[in-house]
């Protein structure tokens, strides 16, 4: 079934968090869904937007739908880390279920105002909105940039903007950070707590799932509604592909060299997925 978070979420309430699995190119999107489906748990595909111009819109949206209506396990397609409101507006009309407006390196104000007109354009359409506040960062190659504390999410920040904005989830910054393959995050429990205590009704999200430990996944899967994972599929598939097309002849068939591939992205979302259930 074709969901956006805010069904999603009530209906995997008390069962846990969501995996949010970022699509990288077309290939991987079957696998994905059949572990879910394999697996029985939900699942939130999402994709960069320049991922959703590579592919093309209607190809991937048209492809998630079909695939959603197939299986028995409810799929949302969201729109990750989005900073420009017209391309949030094509991917709503087109047909996305959920989308994130990313105003985290913006005045609280300005963030606040522009959230507020994604809400309202998404609302109204039946498409369920993730918001940013703090900074969560980004590794260069692996190598973590040191977090400073004026990054980390300021609760009182936080419920402002949920009060004002009226997201349905919200990407918080406590520790983790993207692209994180090669060192494991520190993760602000603390912070965690008071987020969880001072903002019940909204899904608050984790970023930068890569670089957790599965004991963090495990305890962050008790409080938060949403967990990102990304490099570690993108990094899996090149290590699969180089490992197969080397010996490739032309008349080697594409679909042998992509299989090694697509099954390590299933192994890691049924292992991820399972990690997620409470
Ligand atoms: P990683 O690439 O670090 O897993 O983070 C994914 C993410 O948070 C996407 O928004």
């Amino acid at each position: 079934m074709y969901k956006n978070l805010i069904e999603m979420f009530r209906e995997n309430e008390g069962k846990g968090a969501v995996g949010a699995f970022n699509l990288h190119c077309f290939e991987m999107l079957p696998a994905m869904i059949a572990a879910a489906q394999e697996l029985g748990t939900p699942i939130i595909i999402q994709t960069s937007l320049g991922t959703a111009e590579y592919i093309g819109f209607e190809a991937l949206i048209a492809a998630v739908k079909a695939l959603a209506q197939k299986a028995d396990i409810n799929v949302c397609l969201h729109m990750d880390h989005c900073k420009s409101i017209e391309a949030l507006k094509k991917a709503i009309d087109l047909g996305y279920s959920s989308v994130m407006y990313d105003g985290s390196d913006l005045p609280l104000e300005e963030n606040i105002k522009n959230t507020q007109e994604v809400v309202a354009y998404a609302h109204e359409r039946n498409v369920s909105v993730e918001g940013e506040i703090g900074s969560i960062g980004g590794a260069e190659d692996g190598i973590v940039v040191e977090k400073s504390d004026a990054a980390y999410t300021k609760p009182t920040d936080a419920i402002r903007f949920v009060k004002e904005t009226n997201v349905d989830a919200l990407a918080v910054a406590i520790g983790t950070t993207h692209g994180q393959y090669k060192s494991k995050a520190n993760i602000n429990y603390e912070l965690l707590e008071t987020l969880q205590d001072k903002l019940p009704d909204v899904g608050l999200v984790l970023h930068g799932g890569t670089g957790v430990s599965d004991e963090d996944m495990k305890r962050c899967a008790k409080g938060m509604k949403k967990i990102n994972v990304g490099t570690e599929l993108n990094k899996s598939y090149i290590e699969e592909v180089n490992a197969s097309f080397p010996d490739a002849t032309p008349l080697t068939s594409l679909r042998k060299l992509f299989t090694p591939a697509n099954d390590h992205i299933k192994r890691i979302i049924t292992e991820k997925s399972t990690l997620f259930k409470i």
